[in-house]
């Protein structure tokens, strides 16, 4: 049996799980992270005893406030709130079958889950705001602007449906096509203008059931009256954009690339797509905006003797490869860095601290090959110089 839930005492975090059901999701666009706590001067935090309570639950908030940082409204997330804004707004109230779709791509950890959260989140609060009525306590549950579903591997088109029925608190009993007709049904009556399908990978042709699952995505999208964005990984030969291969990049910037889809079936003209790309630093606009993040970071922390923008001025090259410019991975580095900053009570994250920490395997890994690329290079830069050096060149 699940213990009970701790009356009065804010111990969850929606963004730590995907939110399910409607109700998961309001949960969501309500939910604000631990606020920043109220430090007393150095000099009374210092002087409380090391394991005094007062000093255990003032850490221990800063390390709450820490593991959630903040998130950072990164300009790939401004360009993809405009495009998914738009979209929303085309496709209102445009015929069926006419609404243009958008598959968000990229590798793991770029933050693409977090960043369609974060623009369905506002777009919800944007509708609080201007349509209090919709929302008003009689109609409570019955107008769902927004339905997330998270997939899961080889997932068939019937667990689809089910997830959605779930979601929308409609029966899950039945023949797939019961559910899909409740479902049709719900979505309809809701109210619902944006579907997002996190993690569209797990619709993999090459199982049994992905190609089904694909279809029924296509399905969905013809017949209901929302607009879909999906997000996963290498989608460029999802069935969803093309039954044939996608030609090449028609546009593309350092984070972004808009790519035309292939030869189209009758619903392969329906969803674009664009790619999310870790952060580089291979211009000067690419530098500012990693700079960018690392700064909105670093200005969250919550220690006593951190150097203002350290990070930002002095070490953001070293965070990039650390991290191969992922965000998951700069985010990680420093939650992990703040709390250890704290435990060991030196109060500010330096290059130390960071080099102590040990990211993820796959970070782990990249770095190491930067750092024996880097150092492989000022070996050869130095044997050149040597006979210079010398004067025996
Ligand atoms: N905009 C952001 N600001 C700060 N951290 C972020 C942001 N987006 C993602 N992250 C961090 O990266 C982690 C992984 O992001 P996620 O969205 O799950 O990536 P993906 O879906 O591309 O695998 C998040 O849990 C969070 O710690
Ligand atoms: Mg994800």
């Amino acid at each position: 049996m699940a213990p009970p839930p701790l009356a009065g005492v804010d111990c969850t975090h929606p963004g730590l799980a995907e939110p399910r059901t409607k109700e998961d999701w309001v949960t969501y666009v309500f939910y604000e992270p631990p606020p920043r706590p109220l430090l007393p001067p150095y000099d009374i935090y210092k002087a409380m005893d090391r394991d005094s309570t007062e000093r255990r639950h003032l850490n221990r908030s800063r390390n709450r406030y820490h593991s959630a940082l903040v998130l950072a409204w990164t300009p790939a997330i401004s360009h993809f709130e405009t495009e998914i804004t738009e979209l929303l707004a085309a496709n209102e109230m445009a015929p069926p079958g006419a609404r243009l779709g958008l598959l968000i791509d990229g590798p793991p950890t770029v933050g693409k889950s977090t960043l369609v959260k974060m623009i369905a989140r506002k777009f919800e609060q944007d509708l609080r705001e201007d349509f209090p009525e919709r929302f008003a306590p009689e109609r409570l549950g019955s107008y769902v602007p927004v339905v997330y579903i998270s997939l899961t591997d080889q997932v068939t088109p019937k667990q689809i449906s089910i997830a959605i029925a779930r979601y929308l608190n409609v029966p899950t009993s039945g023949t797939k096509d019961t559910i899909d007709d409740r479902v049709l049904t719900a979505l309809t009556a809701c109210g619902t203008q944006l579907i997002i399908f996190d993690d569209l990978h797990f619709l993999d042709c090459s199982f049994k059931e992905g190609r089904a699952s694909n279809d029924h995505i296509k399905f969905l999208a013809n017949h209901v009256p929302c607009t879909l964005i999906g997000t996963g990984v290498d989608l460029e030969d999802s069935p969803l954009l093309s039954e044939g291969g996608p030609t090449g990049p028609v546009k593309q910037n350092s984070r972004l690339k808009t790519l035309a889809s292939g030869p189209r079936t009758q619903t392969a003209g329906r969803f674009s797509r664009q790619e999310l790309t870790p952060f580089a630093l291979d211009s000067e606009a690419d530098i500012l905006q990693w700079v960018g993040v690392v700064r909105s970071l670093e200005g969250a922390l919550s220690l006593y003797l951190h150097e203002e923008e350290s990070l930002t001025r002095r070490h953001w090259r070293y965070l990039h490869d650390r991290t191969e410019g992922s965000i998951a991975g700069l985010h990680a580095l420093l939650r992990r860095s703040a709390v250890r900053a704290i435990q060991q009570g030196t109060e500010a994250i330096t290059r130390e601290t960071m080099d102590s920490i040990i990211l993820s395997y796959a970070h782990e890994r990249a770095y190491a090959k930067v750092t024996e690329l880097k150092s492989r290079k000022s070996t050869r830069g130095r044997s050149k110089q040597q006979p210079a050096a010398d004067g025996s060149a």
